[in-house]
């Protein structure tokens, strides 16, 4: 414990070497004199959240007369020279192309905790970072990584309503650590990334662009265009060139929302295949210990994204099936048939077949989407944190299945018997809703094939680090509350 009776009650700004501006305990940090280079937008923020903390700042500017202004009183606006000598701790709040016109601080900045808040312009995957970059420029100084994370627009407003973690690293142990008292005072959380190496990453971290939703995305995309020509070819196209029957006004409604559902299906069953095909590659490997490919490997970790593009193509479809009756095109079709009728002495238009069909696709589907509803909630991360790893694993596992067997038992439903009827098959192409089922009944056949006792019981071992090759000999205690879809092996 520091002897507290020995430091001075006013300290001197000029007092003190290189490790006295290192060696500020926490209850020392308010009276550090905090430095910012740089007036622009992110060192005015800064400085406003400083001085809110109840530091000491001082801006160093290259014209501090025309920037006093914008600053609060409390903030000292100097010479970036006068800033630098005063400040114990200094944030370098200028563009890293600027880095090099502050040499002439060097001797001022000697010993002291330099942060750099900078920000590439282009992913960086080979290095040096900027904040390596700037070591490289002050080695007499300790450079601390971080707040480049941060808008100036959270820095102004204050951690509760932005991002609060700033991800922090340096080379030096001391000057982390008072970056990160200084950052805990400021109301943010800081997030130990370790070495200055690590700046590369950190850097990196703001200039990605969804990087694990290109695949799903391109996926989704892929599948509406492939959906779409084929309904538009086999619906629009075709019945125009050989019949000359103008069917163009169903492209917008009508074409799409054969497409919405067919997308949403087929991608339902994607979010499903990874974990049968790591299922059935852990059953004929015998072992758990094996790395999966990399492609199974990204396409596991990539399930929450397929499944929240099928939610959204599922929603999309919900809500234009409901807007289906209300088309004019649909009250005319309405009309002429009734007219027809009369005209035919049809009294009871009546058919029963087609009332059962319809109520049954249409509750079921609605089931469906409540479920898909249901996951989409729980893959928040604020309502995933709030349940347990069984909990999270039975909505997404037990329930996406339920899912995905409501959604393939509406499509059946709503295909009823007309998978056997060839009016259907016009110019030999398979209706739609018989291409989509392929997919959904071979991923619920393979996890049937999953529930067989024999199988479930040899993948539970496997799971439960049992090695063919090894002939381990174990057995499993009963637990028949589990029913085989739920993932074990991290309960
Ligand atoms: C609307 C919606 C939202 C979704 N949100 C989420 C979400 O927030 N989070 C999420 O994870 N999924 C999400 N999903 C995807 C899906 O529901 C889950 O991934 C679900 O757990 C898959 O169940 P499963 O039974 O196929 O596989 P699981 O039982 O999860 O996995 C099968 C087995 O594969 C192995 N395995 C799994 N992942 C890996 C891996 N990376 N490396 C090595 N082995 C592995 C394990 O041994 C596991 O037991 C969502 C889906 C939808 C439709
Ligand atoms: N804005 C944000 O939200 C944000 C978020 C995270 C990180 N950052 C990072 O913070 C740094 C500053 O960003 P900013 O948005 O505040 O930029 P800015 O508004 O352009 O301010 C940059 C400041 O640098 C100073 N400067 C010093 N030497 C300079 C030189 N040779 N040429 C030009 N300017 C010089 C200037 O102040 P004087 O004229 O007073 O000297 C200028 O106001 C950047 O590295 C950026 O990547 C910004
Ligand atoms: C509130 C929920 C839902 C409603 C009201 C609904 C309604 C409908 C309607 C009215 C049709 C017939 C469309 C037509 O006449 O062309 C249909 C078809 C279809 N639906 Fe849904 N649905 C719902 C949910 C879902 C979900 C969640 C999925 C899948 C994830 C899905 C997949 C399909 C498929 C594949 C078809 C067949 C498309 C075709 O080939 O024509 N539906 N649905």
């Amino acid at each position: 414990m520091p002897d507290e009776m020995s430091w001075p009650l006013i300290r001197s700004r000029g007092e003190g070497g290189a490790s006295t501006h290192l060696e500020a305990s926490a209850s020392e940090t308010g009276a550090l004199v905090i430095g910012i280079l740089g007036t622009g937008d992110f060192s005015r923020s800064l400085a406003r959240r400083l001085v809110a903390s109840g530091y000491q700042v001082v801006v160093g500017s290259r014209n501090p007369h025309r920037s006093v202004a914008l600053f609060p009183e409390e903030a000292e606006v100097t010479s970036q020279m006068e800033a630098a000598s005063q400040a114990d701790l200094v944030f370098v709040a200028v563009f890293p192309e600027h880095h090099s016109t502050l040499l002439e601080l060097k001797p001022s900045l000697a010993g002291k905790t330099l942060v750099d808040v900078s920000n590439g312009l282009r992913i960086n995957k080979e290095g040096p970072s900027n904040a390596e970059q700037l070591a490289d420029l002050f080695p007499e100084s300790f450079i601390v990584k971080g707040f480049n994370t941060i808008s100036a627009w959270t820095l102004q407003v204050g951690p509760r309503d932005g991002s609060k973690q700033v991800y922090l690293c340096s080379d030096n142990q001391k000057a982390k650590s008072l970056v990160m008292q200084v950052c805990r005072r400021m109301g943010f959380i800081p997030v130990d990334m370790g070495q200055l190496s690590s700046s590369v990453e950190i850097e990196n971290l703001t200039l990605h662009l969804f990087p694990s939703w290109h695949i799903p995305i391109l996926c989704t995309v892929s599948l509406f265009f492939f959906f779409y020509l084929y309904n538009f070819t086999r619906d629009i196209l075709l019945p125009y060139i050989t019949a000359k029957k103008s069917a163009f006004y169903k492209m917008p409604i009508k074409t799409v929302n054969v497409t919405l559902p067919s997308v949403a299906l087929v991608m339902l069953a994607l979010v499903y295949v990874p974990g049968l095909c790591a299922a059935f590659l852990q059953l004929w490997r015998g072992t758990k210990y094996k790395r999966f490919p990399s492609w199974l490997d990204g396409w596991l970790t990539r399930r929450k994204q397929f499944g929240l593009c099928s939610f959204l193509c599922a929603v999309l479809h919900a809500v234009y099936s409901l807007c289906l009756p209300m088309r004019k095109s649909a009250r005319f079709t309405l009309l002429n048939k009734a007219f027809k009728q009369v005209k035919d002495g049809v009294q009871d238009s009546w058919v029963d077949e087609d009332v059962w069909r319809m109520e049954l696709y249409l509750s079921v589907g609605i089931m469906a989407l409540g479920l898909l509803s249901l996951l989409a909630v729980t893959s928040l991360p604020s309502v995933a944190n709030s349940v347990n790893w069984r909990e999270f694993s039975f909505i997404q596992s037990t329930l996406g299945y339920c899912a995905l067997s409501m959604a393939t038992l509406h499509t059946v439903f709503f295909g009823w018997d007309r998978a056997f009827d060839p009016a259907q098959y016009h110019f030999y192409l398979p209706p739609t809703f018989l291409l989509v089922l392929i997919l959904p009944l071979l991923v619920l056949l393979g996890r049937l094939a999953l529930f067989v006792p024999c199988v479930a019981q040899r993948l539970r071992q496997i799971r439960r680090g049992w090695e063919e090759s090894r002939h381990i000999r174990f057995t499993l205690p009963d637990d028949d509350r589990r029913n085989g879809l739920e993932d074990v092996s991290n309960v």
